[in-house]
Parts: structure tokens; sequence; C-alpha cells
């Protein structure tokens, strides 16, 4: 696998599963946009590291929900480097919440974070993709899109929606070399699980065929392969990465 001359951007990189993407990317060569909200302090230490490894890197703040702020993103990489090669839709949030008490931001937020944002972000580099004939999309869902998760209709809706959307930019983009596709991943061990109780995070490795919850470089190997030449005839697929927990244990 080899990404070099290739100009990557990865939408929530600073931490988990986004951060080890960026990190997988500029290991083979590619030079790699770290987007994040908020504290910028861990985005610029991913990008120290990917300069140590000699690849090119650049910290873009942006809120990706936000059409503007997306826009603006996507102007300072074509402007610095002349192009886009790679978009992984990474950057999601969970407001956990039974539907009869999630409030109308819950719904909001988390949809506009998790999805709004997978549409803006691709909309606006598709342009550049296309003009130059080659493109790689890869928007992180997640299992609970395909099989549903009490507490997360807010979130599960958002993942099956980027499942959606991504076979639709498969459909509308595959003549111009561009191909779209989305890493379902199962329980991985970052930030956003972090917080769970120690029990609730035993009763999910306990359901796991593997029997341990994934580590966002395992998601990373998966989505820097479909960002690849390799995986040139691959599109609209929807890779599940989950040590076998969708299949059931019996
Ligand atoms: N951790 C898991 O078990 C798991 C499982 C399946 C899917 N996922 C998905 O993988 C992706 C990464 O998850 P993670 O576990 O690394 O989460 P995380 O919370 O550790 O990291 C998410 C990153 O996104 C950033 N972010 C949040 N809102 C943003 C915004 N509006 N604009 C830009 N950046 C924003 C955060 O600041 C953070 O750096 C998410 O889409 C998540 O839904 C995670």
């Amino acid at each position: 696998m080899d990404l070099s001359d290739r100009v990557a951007i990865v939408t929530g990189s600073g931490r988990g599963i986004g951060a080890a993407i960026a990190l997988k990317l500029a290991e083979v060569g590619a030079t790699v946009v770290i987007n994040d909200v908020g504290d910028m302090g861990p985005a610029e230490a991913v990008a120290e590291e990917i300069r140590k490894m000699g690849r090119q890197s650049l910290v873009i703040p942006a809120d990706i929900s936000d059409s503007s702020e997306v826009a603006r993103m996507v102007e300072t990489v074509t402007s610095n480097y002349g192009k886009i090669d790679i978009l992984i839709n990474n950057a999601g949030i969970t407001r956990d919440q039974l539907i009869m008490r999630m409030s109308d931001d819950d719904w909001d937020s988390v949809l506009g974070v998790n999805l709004k944002s997978v549409f803006l972000c691709t909309r606006a580099v598709l342009r550049p993709m296309m003009k130059q004939h080659w493109g790689r999309i890869v928007s992180i869902a997640s299992i609970v899109g395909l099989i549903g998760n009490a507490g997360q209709a807010n979130y599960a809706s958002a993942k099956a929606g980027i499942i959606g959307f991504t076979r639709t930019v498969a459909k509308e983009a595959a003549s111009r070399g561009i191909t779209a596709n989305a890493v379902a991943p199962g329980f991985i061990d970052t930030p956003m699980t972090q917080h769970l109780p120690e029990e609730r995070r035993q009763a999910m490795a306990d359901q796991i065929l593997l029997g341990y919850l994934g580590t966002p470089r395992d998601v990373a190997e998966a989505v820097a392969f479909l960002a690849s030449e390799e995986a040139r005839y691959i599109t609209g697929q929807v890779l599940t990465v989950d040590g076998g927990i969708s299949l059931g244990k019996m």
C-alpha cells in the first residue's frame, strides 16, 4: 500500500479512531490534514507525530456540521496542497437516551455531527476529486447503524443514514474514478467507550466472538486499505470491523 503524493483529510482526528487513521495514512505516505473542534492540543500532537515520520500535516479547526466551516476547511486544503484525494468522514458524537426521553437537541446535534457533516464534507470534496478523476471517500458508520441499539436512536439513525448516503455517492461518482465505502466498527476502545461503566464494557466484551474490544488501529487498517489504489474495484460497500459481534455467539 502506497499513498505517497496523496492528500487526505480525516475529520475528528485529534484522538481516538480518527487519530489512528491519520497516523496509518501518514505511515503509508500520505499528507494528512487533521481536523477537530475545541481544544486543538491533541490535534497538534497528532500532526507533530506525522511530521516526525517525514510526512506533511496541517491542523484545521472546523466544526464539520457547519457548512461555511467545511467550505473554509476544504479551501484551505486545496490552496495549500492543490488537491484532495482522500476524505475520511470520522468525527462523531453520542447523546444516548431512550426515545421517550430524547430531546430535540439530542436528536439534532447527533444527526448534525454524525450525518449532515458527511454530506457537507463529501459535497465539498467531490468537485476537486471529479476534476482529477480519482478520489476515495471512507465514512465511519457503526454496527449500531445495521442492528440498532437501545438508547441510541439518534446515533443509529445517523449511522444507517451514512450507509445509504455512501451507496448513493458510489453511484453518482463512479464514472469519475471515485469510490465511496463505509467502515462499521463494533466496540472499540476509545474515549467514546472509555466513559462507560466497567460492567457495561465487560458485557460488550462477552458478546464479541474474539473476546475483546477492538483498538483504533484495527479500524485504521481497514480504512487505509479502502483508501488505497489496491481497493479500486470496491465501492458502495460496508466493511464491518467488529471482532464478530454482529454474528452473535449462537
Ligand atoms: N468507539 C467505538 O466503539 C465506535 C464504534 C463504532 C463507530 N465509532 C465511530 O468512530 C468515529 C470515531 O469515534 P471515536 O470512538 O474515536 O470517538 P472520540 O470521541 O474518541 O473522537 C471523536 C473526535 O471527533 C471530534 N469531533 C466531535 N465533533 C466534531 C465536530 N463537530 N467537528 C469536528 N470534529 C468533531 C472530537 O473532538 C473527537 O476528537 C465516530 O464516528 C464514531 O461514531 C466508534
